[in-house]
């Protein structure tokens, strides 16, 4: 059974001084807390197991906020704590013992969509191994993560390029098998120190295992003073997390 992780830590310093005494996926997105779409978005694709792996501010907040899931639906929640800057793959390292050898859905925090990712999730429980990654069309790819194309084939992903070689995003959901733990081991901080998510993609495309999809709907992340803005006007015109009608 596919588990499912949100990762949750951080400093947020893109979204100082809102993020100086609290964590920025508590911070609200229009009606609710950050953190309740990614916890929803699992759910709606029938992942009931998730660790929610947080850091810097207001850790313990999180299990005041979330108690033991049942809000959502999940049927357990569990909780870890990312110490320093390490970045999103060394948080997803946390991860090890809860994904038991399972494969594993990871979501960005911050990462809001409009959609769903059950057709994503379904066809990666049809994958036997590797990765999958969702794609999304954006105004802004130097932001973000960008796929290389050739034909069909991502061939390699660049995070945040100066020249972007296609005005694609790679959003924050993650498929991956459990190989992944193996992979984040080999890893090297990157220029700014941290161990990255797109160095774990990059080791998938070699392999010759990552598959892509492109996201339905409108994705956003809401990781600076912009996009959080962005994300409030989002939700507020059409909600998020939407269960039909955009697969
Ligand atoms: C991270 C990843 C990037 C991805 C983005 C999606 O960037 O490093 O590849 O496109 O999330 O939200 P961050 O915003 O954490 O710097």
């Amino acid at each position: 059974m596919m588990r499912g992780v949100v990762l949750a830590g951080g400093l947020g310093s893109r979204l100082f001084p809102l993020t100086k005494v609290t964590n920025k996926h508590l911070l609200p997105v229009y009606d609710r807390p950050m953190i309740y779409y990614p916890l929803q978005t699992l759910a709606n694709a029938g992942i009931d197991e998730v660790m929610l792996v947080t850091g810097g501010n207001s850790a313990g907040d999180f299990l005041r906020l979330l108690g033991n899931g049942k809000e959502f639906g999940l049927k357990r929640l569990n909780y870890t704590y990312q110490e320093g800057e390490g970045g999103i793959a060394d948080a997803l390292r946390l991860a090890e013992h809860f994904a038991d050898g399972e494969p594993v859905c990871v979501m960005l925090g911050d990462n809001i969509i409009e959609g769903n990712i059950v057709a994503a999730a379904r066809s990666f429980r049809q994958q036997e191994k590797g990765a999958k990654i969702l794609l999304k069309e954006v105004k802004d790819p130097q932001r973000f993560g960008v796929p290389v194309l050739e034909g069909q084939r991502v061939v390699k992903i660049e995070e945040k390029p100066a020249s972007p070689r296609s005005s694609y995003a790679v959003t924050g959901v993650y498929f991956y098998d459990a190989a992944v733990f193996d992979i984040i081991k080999t890893l090297k901080p990157s220029g700014r120190g941290e161990l990255e998510i797109t160095d774990v993609n990059n080791a998938y495309i070699a392999a010759g295992t990552l598959t892509w999809d492109v996201l339905q709907g409108w994705w956003t992340d809401a990781g600076t003073i912009e996009s959080l803005y962005l994300a409030n006007q989002l939700v507020s015109r059409t909600g998020a997390n939407k269960l039909d009608g955009v697969e």
